[in-house]
């Protein structure tokens, strides 16, 4: 059946929800008899709470509870990884005991009636702490470390060749190391949660990027089966992997309700977010590039130092991407993990490729003027076909397209490669460019479609316990159901967000709509199966038909015959006819991280970026961005040209924009707040030229859809970090690139 909305720009089907403030999100939920909580945390590093005076805390009035570690009482085991079902913000237990690991680590949790009342109570908390000595810093060396196994389903330190050899051979060496500070998603909803309890069953409303883990995880927390527990988060304003892992937050608001037996509501402050939610970690990498004269790769190493916290393993794993990207014979890769007292590090969008993007494609373009090739030849002269990290070819590639339309979008050719080239008044023009990549995920879901006949017409319901946190999932849902069932968009209804709902992976890796939509279709084609046989069943041509897909059409809620479409029934004909109210049918589909038996699922873009540079003042601003993308076909058009948009946008604060600031002399946050830690703005963006390939990866599912998610932000930091160069001469390979870095490298300067 032909296709109407798929690829077109439909509007958001929550849109009207949105802007009329009717999308209630977790924190407006209104309940009965509901308490409000403030939480502590703490303001040492490191060390032990030596004692934790709550009488006078206790005696304002109003004051219903203080859960410190001295009360909080028992927890059972959560689970924590994505394979587990469920992942904690950090593996151990909230309030477990007088430990003290990070700033911020929360201290106790008090509950009041109002949420003034629990904030004044809060303030006269007498806390106080035996602190011992911290790590903060990644250059630390009196800080643990050790090299980390695995991460993002990928081993990290890999080799294959003889790196060594290549590099020593090689006529061109390249080396040079790379920072990248440490950042955080900084979604703009605070994370927020309302837990209820009625008997042994737990209902909460959360701000939530994966409804079934959170449901896990507080099966675990309180020795319940499942289905006991309810967790409810229909709308979520951002979260860029913030709010994946299940935070201290929403288990110790489940454990106050079920204390006080009432409805309890805590909702997470700006700097609590900034510091407790977990951030993307800084990395130190040292790229080593050897090459022949005509621009071949021969050997490639990467060595990443980055942090994890004291008590808890996570990995940026950053050099995943340098070993898959060129077709490069001999390699290394690497990480260093260096135990700080921070809070546990977190998914932040694309983790690993971010950081590591920024990386290789500057390490790309240093090399192709040491060779003197164009960047975006010496790239086409490394093309893989087949993923050289495990000799399997991708699914379906297309960056090399990719690269020819971004060069003729943006007028590359003929483009004077010359630093400094190019001078209006006193402003600097500079061009660059970096390839994304992202892997291709599915991390399953079970969808449930629903075509019902009732006082209001024929019309489908679309169900699964996804959330959408802005990214467009109802959208794309309802363009999926509505084109394989043959309804106007008007007559879908999705519902998301409900653990009640058929089971569904998380928001994240960018799996959801290759986990979804297919299974979506697949309910749809048996729906269709079903209305067939109904149909055969009547008189009217329908008789003995067993196939669909080249006899009948499905459209305008009418099947009809392909050869002679005037003979048609109503979908609502067919329910009468049959006596049933509604056909049912349920779907799922099964996890892929990156790669099965016979392919290598990696979907690919490129970036091309202009930069203007003040370089007196240091100032940086970039004026043109054209990025295509190869992320297999696109089903929803202007919600996945958001995604790509926002993940573009993501890199410029990544480039000029984005780091958290520690001081080290106490370890907390000098900017955990919005005044601080900056992002970009409105003035901070320019017009993106965003595309598409648009060309299906069956190999990878039914749809022919690889994620838009994450692949968005991967690449910019470099081609912004390589325009820079090429409008000044600078090469600032230390993000993010603030006026004093540019203004402390100006040529100017140095003499
Ligand atoms: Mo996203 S960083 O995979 O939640």
């Amino acid at each position: 059946m032909a296709t109407t909305l798929i690829g077109t720009p439909v509007n958001r089907i929550d849109g009207r929800l949105k802007v009329t403030g009717k999308a209630q999100y977790a924190a407006e939920f209104q309940l009965e008899g509901m308490a409000h909580a403030v939480l502590v945390g703490s303001s040492i590093a490191g060390g032990k709470i030596h004692s934790i005076d709550s009488a006078a805390a206790r005696k304002l009035p109003g004051v219903l509870l203080v859960l410190t570690h001295e009360n909080r009482g028992s927890l059972g085991k959560m689970p924590n990884s994505l394979m587990s079902g469920g992942t904690t913000a950090e593996d151990r237990p909230p309030l477990e005991d007088a430990h003290i690991l990070h700033v911020g680590q929360y201290v106790a949790f008090v509950v009041a009636e109002t949420l003034e009342q629990a904030r004044h109570a809060a303030a006269l908390l007498e806390i106080k702490y035996d602190p011992q000595p911290f790590a903060i810093a990644l250059e630390d060396k009196a800080a643990a470390s050790y090299e980390p196994v695995e991460a993002n389903f990928e081993p990290l330190s890999v080799s294959r060749g003889n790196f060594e050899e290549a590099y020593d051979a090689a006529a061109v060496r390249f080396d040079a190391t790379y920072a990248t500070p440490n950042e955080h998603p900084c979604a703009l909803e605070p994370h927020a949660t309302i837990a209820t309890w009625s008997g042994d069953s737990l209902t909460v409303y959360n701000a939530t990027q994966w409804i079934t883990g959170d449901r896990a995880v507080l099966a675990g927390a309180f020795n319940l089966p499942p289905e006991k527990i309810r967790i409810i988060g229909p709308f979520i304003g951002g979260m860029f992997g913030s709010k994946a892992a299940t935070g201290a937050h929403v288990v110790l608001t489940a454990l106050a309700a079920r204390q006080l037996q009432r409805p309890v509501k805590v909702q997470l402050s700006r700097p609590q977010i900034l510091t407790t939610v977990g951030h993307r970690s800084e990395t130190v990498q040292r790229l080593e590039l050897g090459a022949k004269t005509d621009g071949t790769i021969v050997a490639l190493r990467h060595h990443v130092r980055t942090h994890t916290s004291v008590g808890d393993e996570f990995v940026e794993p950053a050099s995943i991407t340098s070993r898959m990207l060129y077709q490069v014979g001999n390699y290394e890769t690497s990480h260093e993990l260096v135990r700080l007292n921070v809070m546990k590090p977190a998914w932040m969008r694309a983790p690993g490729e971010a950081p590591g993007q920024f990386a290789l494609e500057s390490a790309l373009d240093e090399l192709a003027y040491k060779l003197n090739i164009d960047p975006v030849e010496l790239r086409r002269l490394n093309y893989a076909a087949v993923n050289p990290n495990n000799g399997k070819p991708f699914s379906s590639k297309h960056l090399l397209d990719c690269y020819a339309r971004g060069a003729e979008r943006f007028g590359w050719a003929g483009r004077n490669a010359k630093p400094r080239s190019s001078k209006v008044g006193n402003v600097f023009l500079g061009s660059g460019m970096a390839t994304a990549t992202y892997p291709g995920y599915l991390m399953g879901a079970t969808v449930k479609v629903s075509l019902k006949n009732d006082a209001a017409g024929i019309r489908a319901l679309v169900s699964t316990a996804g959330s959408d946190p802005g990214t467009g999932l109802y959208t794309m849902l309802a363009i999926t159901a509505a084109d394989s069932l043959g309804l106007p968009i008007e007559k879908v209804t999705v519902e998301l967000g409900d653990s009640t709902l058929p089971p569904c992976a998380l928001a994240g890796g960018s799996n959801l709509t290759g986990s979804t939509a297919p299974a979506a279709n697949d309910a749809c084609l048996e729906i269709k199966r079903e209305l067939l046989k109904i149909a055969s069943q009547t008189a009217d041509g329908f008789t003995g038909a067993h196939t669909f897909e080249d006899e009948f059409l499905f459209a305008n809620g009418r099947v009809a015959h392909r050869s002679s479409p005037e003979r048609s029934i109503a979908y609502a004909d067919l329910l009468a006819l049959s006596g049933r109210q509604a056909i049912e049918a349920q779907a799922q589909t099964a996890p892929i991280f990156g790669q099965n038996d016979n392919y290598s699922f990696q979907s690919f873009g490129a970036h091309f970026v202009e930069v203007r540079v003040m370089e007196e003042i240091g100032r940086v601003s970039v004026s043109r961005i054209v990025s295509v993308f190869d992320c297999g076909r696109i089903l929803s058009a202007k919600t996945s040209r958001s995604q790509f948009i926002g993940g573009v946008v993501f890199g410029i604060g990544h480039a000029l924009l984005e780091e958290l600031i520690y001081d080290p002399q106490r370890g907390q946050l000098t900017n955990a707040d919005l005044a601080g830690y900056l992002v970009p703005v409105h003035a901070d963006v320019p017009d993106i030229d965003v595309s598409w390939i648009g060309e299906p990866d069956y190999n990878f599912n039914s749809m022919g859809c690889r994620g838009v998610g994450e692949i968005g932000i991967t690449g910019v930091a470099a081609a912004i970090a390589n325009a820079v160069f090429h409008a000044t001469g600078t090469r600032i390979r230390d993000l993010p690139i603030t006026p004093d870095k540019v203004i402390a490298s100006h040529p100017a300067r140095s003499t």
